[in-house]
């Protein structure tokens, strides 16, 4: 899909984005837009670099997508200055790549911080009152009559939550939840996996919520009942619940993860699950997208969805205009918004 064909920057986008305000300011701009339609969910390198061409000013891309030297070396030769990818992880981008051949790197943070938290809370509230098998149940017909021992799961209020990686999302998540659990201080604990944003928060003397540090991210899974993840994806935090983390945690807690899949050992999950039925989990994020590792789909104490932590319409609009600020901003000379590299 070509939009203002005479434009003159060509900007390609691998994926169709929500909303038009993300294409009409780059048309405004002076950029031919181009929209791959591809009905192929995730794009090869090849497939990408037959998008990128023989000119090429900049990329939108996916977190799906392989942003690596390859990639980087065919825009560079397509004269291209800027890439950013539609989300705020960039795990799938070789930042240290792009820099070698001089081209500028976008995120899109910020405008989905509330989003993300507020799946993180559903999977909280949903786990912890087992609302997916209940509506199972119900569709399956089986639902013949109260019963005192039907669905029967745990109430949140005045539980501990703990969440490792306090950045911009944890710290949301962490607001949300204090709501629910109607706690007052110390209820909420953070761990000592701090994220950027929450470093940034602690220099600047502020705290999001009342909150207790925990000396340690064993803390925290020893203690909290319903343990949120939102740490970025790197070398440190890879299988950072792994089989031996797992059984220090409580065994009726409740686990969730909106960051990134490989955070957690799946295999591990999975026999944690089998061996710990009051142990729920609730899930985004998979290790190896778009896989569930062998078992996890029949545990009826893991509620799965598929990456959608951020799909509001409002969040998914502001990632795709924010994504074009950040190509836009670099081909025109303005300050990119989202840059891992600052
Ligand atoms: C992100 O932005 O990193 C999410 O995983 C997708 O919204």
């Amino acid at each position: 899909e070509v939009w203002n064909p005479n434009g003159k920057y060509r900007v390609v986008s691998t994926k169709p984005m929500p909303g038009t305000r993300w294409i009409n300011l780059l048309i405004e701009q002076d950029c031919r837009v181009e929209i791959c339609t591809q009905k192929k969910t995730i794009l090869s390198v090849e497939d990408i670099i037959a998008l990128i061409g023989d000119k090429c000013d900049g990329v939108i891309g996916q977190l799906t997508e392989d942003w690596g030297e390859t990639l980087f070396a065919a825009l560079s030769r397509a004269g291209g200055k800027a890439f950013s990818n539609m989300a705020v992880g960039y795990n799938n981008v070789d930042v240290n790549a792009a820099n070698k051949y001089g081209i500028a790197v976008g995120n899109t943070p910020g405008v989905l911080t509330e989003t993300t938290a507020e799946l993180a809370a559903s999977l909280s509230l949903a786990a912890a009152r087992r609302i997916v098998e209940a509506d199972e149940f119900m569709r399956a017909g089986l639902y013949d009559g109260w019963l005192p021992n039907l669905f029967v799961g745990n109430l949140l209020k005045g539980q501990t939550v703990g969440v490792i990686g306090a950045g911009r999302i944890g710290s949301a998540y962490a607001r949300m939840m204090q709501v629910i659990l109607l706690s007052k201080s110390p209820d909420v604990v953070f761990s000592s996996i701090l994220g950027t944003y929450g470093q940034f928060l602690k220099a600047n003397g502020e705290q999001p919520v009342t909150w207790k540090r925990a000396s340690s991210m064993d803390e925290v899974l020893r203690e909290a009942d319903v343990i949120s993840l939102h740490p970025v994806l790197d070398k440190t935090t890879y299988h950072l619940i792994n089989k031996e983390r797992l059984a220090t945690m409580k065994k009726e807690a409740i686990l969730v993860n909106c960051s990134r899949g490989p955070v957690i050992d799946e295999v591990a999950l999975v026999e944690h699950l089998k061996q710990n039925p009051m142990f729920r989990v609730g899930l985004d994020v998979f290790e190896d997208e778009p896989y569930m590792k062998p078992g996890l789909s029949e545990m009826k104490n893991a509620i799965v969805v598929p990456h959608i932590a951020s799909a509001s319409k409002w969040t998914r609009e502001g990632m795709a205009t924010l994504a074009a600020l950040n190509v836009l901003g670099k081909i025109k000379g303005y300050p990119i918004w989202g840059n891992p590299n600052q």
